[in-house]
């Protein structure tokens, strides 16, 4: 059984989602650790609620870029765990090496927004006031870069006209919660390949 460590500064409204599959049996894998920087994290409410270890790694720096030091501190605390994949869930801080050497290919982030477009900060709220008339969500390999990681699934999100940011923020949230599970399940189920930057999955399995 695949074993996962979730990563999550906020709300964690993800993280429930993927524990929510995880006991349904959606995908193959076991969350076995949550990790946050931020001691006030929604996150930790849910781990308790799932019997899930969570450990807080404080970054007082106030960049987004993880501090080696600390991100030695999260390697090492995957590593106890024996964490096969890293699943990044309102996680508000940047990775470095230390982390996507020891993890290549192996840790995956929840964006709202259809990437390349609006990735960064307030990614509904930057489609919105752009006037896009379609946005979404994408699940992607983390790289070095900001959200320019390999896409695995994207989903899209109608914008109706009367509609604000934060109602678009609410679609888009709700198909994360269905789409990170999935994608999760598509890496862990596949025989899938890296061309460059694209990820090829096996028809079969894609459909299946
Ligand atoms: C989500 O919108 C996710 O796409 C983004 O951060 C937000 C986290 O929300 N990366 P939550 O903490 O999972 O509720």
């Amino acid at each position: 059984m695949t074993r996962i460590a979730v990563l999550a500064s906020g709300r964690g409204s993800n993280f429930r989602a993927l524990a929510e599959a995880e006991r349904a049996g959606v995908f193959p894998g076991q969350i076995v650790l949550l990790l946050s920087d931020r001691e006030d994290a929604g996150a930790f409410e849910i781990a308790k609620e799932f019997g899930i270890p969570a450990l807080h790694i404080s970054e007082t720096r106030r960049r987004a870029r993880l501090d080696p030091e600390t991100e030695s501190g999260y390697l090492a605390a995957c590593r106890e765990a024996s964490v096969d994949w890293i699943c990044l869930a309102g996680f508000m801080r940047i990775l470095g090496q230390p982390l996507l050497s020891a993890f290549e290919d192996r840790v995956l982030n929840i964006h709202p927004s259809l990437l390349p477009s609006f990735p960064g900060l307030d990614a509904q709220k930057q489609a919105w006031s752009y006037g896009v008339k379609v946005s979404g969500c994408t699940v992607h390999l983390v790289d070095r870069g900001i959200d320019t990681g390999p896409i695995v699934l994207q989903r899209a999100v109608a914008l109706d006209p009367d509609e604000g940011a934060d109602e678009l923020a609410g679609k888009i949230l709700a198909q994360e919660h269905l789409l990170y599970p999935e994608a999760l399940r598509l890496v862990l189920t596949s025989e899938w390949r890296r061309e460059g930057r694209c990820l090829i999955f096996p028809q079969s399995e894609k459909d299946g």
